[in-house]
């Protein structure tokens, strides 16, 4: 039985104040039976560690570097999130394969530097609108996760996944959960090939999850949580997403 696992991906949104009213709503509307996590922005790091003290939330990052130290201006090492308590990482999200030309193959160095320091990788895989209508879901999520097993190799059943289709990223176009499950299926299917511990391994959705249709996203026997984008800035929204998750 995996238990399920909803993550905020707050992006470049919120100031300290801001951050704080937030975390404390969520303080006050935990605990969950579903484990809850927030990927905040960088800056806000410590005082999220700090807000969150003794709370059975957990939180990280929202990308790293693939390079372990050194000259590489801006960046920010998996180490050095680790060293600021950081559970969680996401690497690969459509925004920074599509900003930031982020290859198949440098978003698996992210997810492998990450695991080296213990921060566990969100990794996202998603197909654009063109590729869907193309027929090509399937050959694009198992490519960029085939790059990813590829480099992980024995630990591949260390990450977390996340499918997100990129059409349904802040259009409020959510997949329905047929056509989600049916996409989680076949990453299952990848995974067990690649490793023994597949079934044990949580595959979220995200993609315009709200409070209104999480639980049917969350009912399908392969979508083992969410990655919340706009409603995770909500504590009230977030909570109720989460409380989906039972
Ligand atoms: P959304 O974002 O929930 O706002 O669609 C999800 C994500 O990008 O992780």
């Amino acid at each position: 039985m995996r238990k399920k696992l909803v993550v905020g991906n707050w992006k470049m949104h919120g100031n300290r104040a801001s951050n704080a009213a937030l975390l404390a709503g969520l303080r006050e509307a935990g605990p969950w039976s579903a484990d809850v996590a927030v990927c905040v922005p960088f800056p806000y790091i410590a005082e999220t560690a700090l807000a969150l003290t003794g709370q059975a939330i957990a939180f990280g990052a929202q990308d790293c570097s693939a390079h372990e130290q050194g000259a590489f201006t801006g960046e920010v090492s998996s180490a050095m999130l680790a060293d600021l308590g950081c559970r969680y990482v996401i690497v690969g999200h459509s925004e920074r394969r599509a900003f930031h030309a982020e290859s198949d193959q440098l978003v698996a160095d992210k997810a492998k530097a990450a695991l080296a320091h213990g921060v566990t990788p969100i990794v996202c895989v998603g197909e654009t609108l063109a590729e869907r209508e193309a027929g090509q879901t399937e050959t694009v999520v198992k490519r960029q996760l085939a790059a990813v097993i590829h480099t992980l190799t024995h630990c591949i059943g260390e990450i977390v996944l996340a499918y997100e289709p990129v059409w349904a990223i802040g259009t409020g176009l959510t997949a329905s959960p047929e056509q989600a499950q049916s996409v989680h299926a076949v990453l299952r299917k990848q995974l067990q090939a690649a490793t023994q511990k597949a079934d044990a391994m949580r595959i979220l959705y995200g993609g315009s999850v709200k409070p209104d249709n999480a639980a049917q996203l969350f009912a399908m026997p392969d979508i083992d949580g969410g990655l919340i984008g706009g409603a995770a800035l909500k504590a009230g929204d977030f909570s109720v997403i989460c409380r989906a998750a039972a």
